[in-house]
């Protein structure tokens, strides 16, 4: 019954579009009517724009793991849920029927239950991939808990920031993580930032590498302990549609990350529809999402779209390059991967090594190959689907952000068309349109602007945790009655849609979001900076690099030494992954008489075009151009 209501042909497609756009709620309604709910929902859609205040299946109450795992007990109990592929090849790999993925989610919602979490409380998931991952979300979803994945790869200031937003009561984590050749202690980082979490009561650790780590008496404990003689059986916790399932902190173009929130109903009903229709899943697939759970991807991917459509899915510990750049194509032939969902970062990565990498497996199994989280170039497209897709696989390059849930923009594997380096077309109940930046709607093809929503859909932001008026103004305030993806995007003559980028000051680095202001408070936290300036710049493998222009209190005498202490500031606010590549130490920046900096000014020189500055007479100080533009890195 889960694949009710799969579109098979282009036909199909443009019918299910045009019902979605002509009767939105009935469209919706005989989706969410495939689904287990305890309580059938009063009225469908409730909305409107400007507060902004969005409600699916108002009403309606349910359990989203009763979906993931117990509706499928009795047809798929002995297929398998989980495949877990560890960093290391010469370590065995894991698997999990439906059945025992339920057991050990309900022994794991136990185990938080009787160590206090109750229902609306937020738990803090800081773990490296591995199977308890998976199941401590579910485990949070079972008893109504609310959580917030944080990607292990960031600092400890940066988790205590997410920890206090959420006022988190307990932390789950783990000794330590693998990552290719290196082992990090994560249950260090955890413990730093505890220092400044008043709310966290309780840590419960896994034990993944077999550290000895410190253990604070009151308030950690070991997971193996806890789930000494736990039951396996868990009573799903009844949820209002509309209660929160979870928190996902994520960058936007000022501030502070802020926790999008996504709810219970309409989160479930876009993860599955958006699942089976855009990669054409099909029962007997084994699908491989290599996104960290950490990030949005891995939330709606490969965890709740897959497991909510009864799929078999992979998690893989490691990383694309080790232990040689063969790696993920290794694992694919040996599960017979059929789908594959990756990021263009990884690609333009694996392109850089010796073909002989991907040539000497036979990626027979491979039907579909996906794309996400930034503009896939074209010769990323073409590599992928050359050599991996063996120019047989339809390669669906999916646009989203954490904000919508689920994927908005993309072609549905061999049902709708594909161009390379395209998203095409908006799923069915999505309505894009490109605006001017006065707010006017174009509505011509051929033509570029900035991307917005003019309907709501299930899987929509529901508020940014704590702070609704964030939530109001970063996406719902730039033009009227219009929810703003702060993303650019062109229309071509057939009208399929191509994401040119963001538009704001968020820069994409390797698929990953941050904004130019956090990186730069980062960086003012060095005790020799005065100012700094962040861009983004394109960058041949992460898509986007980050370039930062520094005004120091004094000259420094040796500038390497100053730039690997302002690249240690921003590692220990925020994370490796916010590493600046470039770093230029400047007298001064391009200001307005206002006190604006003109960033696209430093865009251009950060680019290496400094050609056609444009006017910079209105500047405070003009002189200050050309030393920048003569000390360009
Ligand atoms: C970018 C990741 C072009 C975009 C799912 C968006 C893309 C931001 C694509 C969201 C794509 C994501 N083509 N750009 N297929 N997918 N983006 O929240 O700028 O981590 O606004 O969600 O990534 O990033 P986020």
């Amino acid at each position: 019954m889960i694949n009710n209501y799969q579109i098979k042909t282009f036909e199909q497609y443009q019918e299910a579009y045009k019902r979605s756009v002509e009767d939105p709620e009935g469209f919706w309604a005989d989706i969410a009517d495939t689904f287990t709910w305890r309580k059938k929902w009063d009225k469908t859609l409730e909305w409107n724009f400007e507060e902004p205040d969005v409600k699916w299946f108002k009403g309606g109450k349910l359990n989203i793991t009763e979906n993931c795992l117990d509706r499928h007990l009795k047809t798929r109990g002995n297929k398998l849920a989980l495949i877990w592929e560890p960093n290391d090849p010469k370590e065995r790999f894991v698997r999990f029927t439906y059945k025992e993925m339920y057991e050990r989610v309900c022994q794991f919602a136990n185990v938080l239950k009787k160590n206090g979490v109750k229902k609306g409380d937020r738990v803090c998931i800081y773990m490296p991939m591995i199977p308890e991952l998976a199941f401590a979300v579910l485990a949070c979803a079972r008893i109504g808990a609310i959580h917030s994945v944080i990607f292990a790869g960031f600092s400890a200031v940066a988790m205590a920031d997410r920890i206090n937003d959420a006022g988190a009561k307990m932390v789950l984590t783990s000794d330590g993580l693998n990552r290719g050749s290196k082992q990090i202690p994560v249950k260090r980082v955890v413990d730093e930032a505890l220092e400044t979490c008043p709310s966290v009561e309780k840590v419960i650790v896994v034990e993944r590498l077999g550290w000895a780590v410190n253990m604070v008496e009151g308030r950690d404990v070991w997971y193996h302990d806890e789930v000494q003689g736990v039951s396996k059986e868990c009573p799903a916790e009844e949820m209002d549609a509309e209660d929160m399932l979870f928190i996902l902190y994520t960058s936007g173009s000022t501030g502070k990350p802020k926790g999008v929130v996504h709810t219970c109903g309409g989160y479930m009903i876009y993860a599955q529809y958006t699942f089976s229709n855009v990669f054409q899943y099909e029962e007997s697939d084994i699908y491989w999402c290599t996104a960290d759970i950490g990030w949005i991807t891995g939330h709606t991917y490969l965890l709740y779209g897959p497991l909510l459509s009864g799929a078999t899915t992979l998690m893989f510990e490691g990383v694309p390059t080790y232990p040689d750049m063969g790696r993920f194509w290794q694992v694919c032939d040996k599960f017979g991967v059929s789908i594959f969902y990756t990021a263009p970062t990884a690609i333009r990565s694996l392109m850089s090594g010796d073909i002989d990498h991907v040539l000497s497996y036979s990626l027979d199994s491979l039907k579909v190959l996906g794309s996400v989280g930034e503009p896939i170039n074209e010769e990323a497209w073409h590599w992928y689907h050359t050599h991996v897709g063996k120019e047989r696989c339809p390669l669906v390059d999916t646009w989203w952000q954490t904000e919508t849930g689920g994927i908005m923009i993309s072609s549905l594997a061999n049902v709708t068309p594909t161009k390379p380096a395209h998203a095409a077309f908006p799923l069915p109940g999505i309505q894009p349109i490109l605006v001017n930046s006065d707010g006017t709607e174009i509505t011509e093809n051929e033509v570029e602007g900035h991307l917005c929503m003019k309907f709501p859909w299930p899987g929509i932001i529901r508020t940014t945790y704590g702070d609704h008026e964030r939530c109001r103004l970063s996406y719902f305030s730039t033009y009227k009655g219009l929810y703003f993806t702060g993303d650019g995007a062109k229309r071509d003559e057939n009208g399929y849609y191509r994401i040119i980028g963001r538009v704001d000051d968020v820069i994409n680095v390797s698929g990953h979001r941050f904004g130019t202001a956090e990186i730069e408070e980062a960086i003012n936290h060095n005790e020799h900076v005065v100012e700094s300036a962040v861009v983004g710049y394109p960058h041949d493998l992460k898509g986007q690099g980050i370039y930062a222009f520094v005004i120091c209190k004094e000259k420094p005498e040796r500038e390497d030494y100053l730039r690997a202490e302002i690249i240690e500031t921003v590692v220990e606010k925020i994370g490796k992954i916010a590493k600046p590549d470039k770093i230029q130490i400047v007298s001064g920046l391009p200001k307005t008489r206002s006190g604006k900096i003109m960033r696209r000014i430093l865009r251009k020189v950060a680019e290496g075009d400094t050609s056609n500055l444009g006017d910079t007479s209105t500047l405070l100080d003009p002189d200050v151009v050309d030393e920048i533009k003569e000390g360009a890195l």
